[in-house]
C-alpha cells in the first residue's frame, strides 16, 4: 500500500523520483506527489490521480528543480483521494511521505491540537509530520533526536521519507513493518519501498531494519540505531535485472508476465531438483524436517490463497496429510486450532501482506512451525518464517498476479512430492515420474501461449456480459476460483466461481439466456460428472466456454466455445490450464478498455489490514 522513494545525488531529483514512482505505482495510484529542495527551499508538487496527472500538472506549473527529494504514490486509507490528502505532508520544518497506517493517530492528533497545531488534511500521515516537527522544535532542531522520539510514540506500520527545511539536500528515512531499502550508487543514494524503483541506477542496497534511521546526503549515507549509534550494515546486491521491471515491447506488464511463466517455472524449480527428484535442501529443508507434521495449514490472501487451494489437493492426494486452507484475515481472528505439530505455510508474492504476516506471527506464537513461500527477497514474511522457499518469478508489476501464482503452485508441487516421498506415501519411481512431469510444464505452457488468439476470440464473446460463472470440480474448482478473480479484478465484470456439483443447490437460478459460464474440465476422472453439470446450465440458456483436452469435441448441448489443452496428467494440469484463464481475463479487460495493469481501487502489495 503506497510506495515511497527518496533521492540525493547529481541527477535531476524530480526525474529520478518520478521514474522510481512509476515502478511503484502497483502499490497504489490514488494520488502522487514529490518534494524537492529547490534553491535550498522545499518545493512540493502533488496531485490526485495517477502519476500521469502529476506529470501533467508539473508541465503546466513547472517541475521542482533540484538534486534531492522524496516522492509518494498513494493507496488511500485515511482520507479520500484528493489533492489535499496527497503526500507529501508537512508540519512546520518537516515534510514527509509515508507508507503504512498510524493506528494511534487520533490520540496523537488530539495532543497536537491541544498544542495549537493546525491540520490541513484528513490523513494519519500529517499527524506524523506535525509530531516530528513538535519534537524537532523541542529538541533545538536535532532531526535524529526528533525522529527517535517520534518513532517511540507511533503505533502501527510505517516507512517514512523525511526532509527538514533546515537541512537542504538531506533525506532521512525510517521504518517499522512497512518495507524500505536504501540504495547506494556512485555519488548518489536512494530510498524506496521496493528495489525495482532503483534498479535503473544501482543494484546495491541496504535493507533497513525496524527502528533504524537512514540519513542520506551528498557526502555519505549513514545508518543509526534507536540509541543514535552509527551502525555498519551488509550491502546487498539485487539479482533482478532492470529489464524485468520494463514492459519490453508488450502492451501491458500483465501480458509480459503471462509470457514469462515458462522461464519463471524453470528458474524456480531447477535449483530444487537433483537427479530427477525434488530436493529442497537448497532452502535448508530436509525430508526429516518435513515429516511428522500432523496437519498443514496454508494461509494467504487473494491469488496466493488460490495457489494454496491447489496445494491442498496435491498434498492431501500424494502425501496424505490433512491440509486446511485459510484466508489470512480470517485465520488471524478466529482462534485457529493451531499448535505444536502443525506446519503453517504462508504464501505471498510480496512477502509484506499485513494479514499474512500477522497470521504467520500468530501461528508461531501458538507453537506451529512456519514455512514461507515468497517472491520478494528479504521481505518481512521471508525473514520471519522458520523455513523459506523463494519463488523466482522476478518482479511482478501488474496488479493482477499471474507468474507469481504459477511459481507458487510449482513450489507447492515440489513440496508435496518431497513430503510424499519422505512420508513413504509415494515411492521413488512415482516421485521421479511426477517431478519429470513438472519439468515438462514450461514447454507445455509455451505451446498454449502460441494460441493466445483463441483466448482473444473467446474474450470477444464475453465483453457484453454483466455477470459470469466459472465452474469446475476438484483441482478445476481451485482453478475456477483463480480464473474468476482474474477476470473480475481487471475487466470489472461480476464473476463467481462455483464447484460444478454445487450449482444445483441455488446458484443455477442465476443462469439466464446467454449468460457466459466458463467450465474448466481437465480432470479425467471427474470429466463425465462435470459435463453433466455443464449440460444443466446449457439447457437453461448459458453460453458455455469449455477449457478441456483438445481431443474432446463437445456436442452442441455441452459447449459453444472451447479452448483446447494438450493432453496432460490430471494432477499437474492446473499449471497449463490456468494459462487460458489468464489470457481470457487479460483480453476481456483489453477489449473493455480498462486499465489492465492498474485496475481501479486495488493495490498489489496490501500492507494494511
Ligand atoms: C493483493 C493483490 C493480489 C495478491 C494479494 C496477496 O490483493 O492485488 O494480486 O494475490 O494481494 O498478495 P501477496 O503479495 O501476499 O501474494
Amino acid at each position: 500500500m503506497c510506495g515511497i522513494v527518496g533521492y540525493v545525488g547529481r541527477r535531476d531529483a524530480a526525474d529520478v523520483l518520478l521514474d522510481g514512482l512509476s515502478k511503484l505505482e502497483y502499490r497504489g495510484y490514488d494520488s502522487a506527489g514529490i518534494a524537492v529542495f529547490e534553491d535550498q527551499q522545499i518545493r512540493v508538487a502533488k496531485s490526485k490521480g495517477r502519476l500521469l496527472d502529476l506529470q501533467k500538472k508539473m508541465e503546466e506549473e513547472g517541475k521542482p528543480a533540484g538534486h534531492a527529494g522524496i516522492g509518494h504514490t498513494r493507496w488511500a486509507t485515511h482520507g479520500e483521494p484528493s489533492d489535499r490528502n496527497s503526500h507529501p505532508h508537512g508540519g512546520g520544518s518537516v515534510t514527509l511521505v509515508h507508507n503504512g497506517i498510524i493506528e494511534n493517530y487520533k490520540r496523537l492528533k488530539e495532543f497536537l491540537l491541544s498544542q495549537g497545531r493546525v491540520f490541513e488534511s484528513d490523513t494519519d500521515t500529517e499527524v506524523v509530520a506535525q509530531l516530528l516537527d513538535y519534537y524537532y522544535e523541542a529538541n533545538n532542531g536535532n532531526p535524529i533526536d526528533a525522529i527517535i522520539k517520534t518513532s517511540r510514540e507511533l503505533e502501527g506500520s510505517y516507512a517514512l521519507g523525511v526532509v527538514f527545511a533546515d537541512f537542504p539536500d538531506m533525506v532521512f528515512a525510517l521504518r517499522k513493518e512497512s518495507p524500505l531499502i536504501v540504495g547506494i550508487g556512485e555519488g548518489e543514494s536512494f530510498i524506496a519501498s521496493d528495489v525495482t524503483a532503483i534498479l535503473k541506477y544501482t543494484k546495491q542496497y541496504y535493507l533497513l531494519e525496524p527502528g533504524e534511521i537512514a540519513v542520506l546526503s551528498h557526502r555519505e549515507t549513514k545508518i543509526y540505531d534507536q540509541h543514535y549509534q552509527k551502525i555498519e550494515k551488509e550491502l546487498k546486491t539485487a539479482d533482478w535485472d532492470v529489464s524485468a521491471a520494463e514492459k519490453g515491447g508488450y502492451e501491458h506488464f500483465m501480458l509480459k508476465e503471462i509470457f514469462e511463466q515458462p522461464t519463471a517455472i524453470k528458474t524456480t524449480i531447477a535449483p530444487r531438483i537433483t537427479d530427477g527428484l525434488p530436493d529442497l535442501s537448497e532452502c535448508g529443508i530436509t525430508p526429516e524436517r518435513l515429516t511428522g507434521f500432523r496437519r498443514i495449514h496454508v494461509v494467504a490472501c487473494g491469488t496466493a490463497m488460490h495457489a494454496g487451494m491447489v496445494g491442498k489437493y496435491v498434498i492431501e492426494r500424494l502425501a496424505k496429510v490433512p491440509v486446511n486452507v485459510d484466508i489470512a484475515s480470517e485465520f488471524r481472528y478466529r482462534d485457529p486450532l493451531v499448535g505444536k505439530g502443525d506446519l503453517v505455510i504462508v504464501i505471498s508474492q510480496s512477502g509484506e501482506t499485513a494479514d499474512s504476516l500477522a497470521a504467520m506471527r500468530l501461528a508461531k506464537s501458538l507453537g506451529a512451525e512456519t514455512l514461507a513461500i515468497v517472491n520478494a527477497k528479504g521481505s518481512s514474511i521471508a525473514r520471519e518464517a522458520d523455513m523459506l522457499i523463494y519463488t523466482h518469478a522476478g518482479p511482478e508489476i501488474a496488479v493482477a498476479s499471474t507468474k507469481a501464482y504459477m511459481v507458487q503452485i510449482a513450489v507447492m508441487y515440489l513440496f508435496a512430492f518431497e513430503l510424499a516421498l519422505a512420508n513413504g506415501s509415494v515411492d521413488e519411481a512415482e516421485c521421479r515420474r511426477l517431478t519429470g512431469l513438472l519439468q515438462e510444464t514450461p514447454a507445455l505452457i509455451e505451446s498454449i501461449l502460441a494460441h493466445k488468439d483463441r483466448a482473444q476470440q473467446i474474450a470477444n464473446e464475453l465483453i457484453t456480459a454483466d455477470s459470469l460463472l466459472y465452474i469446475g470440480r476438484g483441482l478445476d474448482y481451485a482453478l475456477s476460483m483463480e480464473g474468476s478473480l482474474k477476470l473480475k479484478e481487471i475487466s470489472y465484470i461480476h464473476s463467481e466461481s462455483y464447484a460444478a456439483g454445487e450449482l444445483k443447490h441455488g446458484t443455477i437460478s442465476l443462469i439466464t439466456e446467454n449468460m457466459p459460464v466458463i467450465a474448466v474440465a481437465t480432470q479425467k476422472r471427474l470429466f463425465d460428472k462435470t459435463v453433466s453439470n455443464i449440460k444443466e446450465v446449457k439447457a437453461r440458456g448459458a453460453k458455455v466456454v469449455l477449457v478441456c483436452d483438445e481431443a474432446y469435441v463437445p456436442e452442441k448441448d455441452v459447449a459453444d466455445l472451447k479452448f483446447g489443452l494438450p493432453e496432460f496428467d490430471d494432477l499437474l494440469s492446473p499449471m497449463p490450464a490456468v494459462v487460458p484463464l489468464q489470457l481470457i481475463a487479460y483480453y476481456t479487460a483489453v477489449l473493455k478498455g480498462t486499465d489492465v495493469d492498474k485496475p481501479r481501487n486495488l493495490a498489489k502489495s496490501v500492507t494494511v489490514e
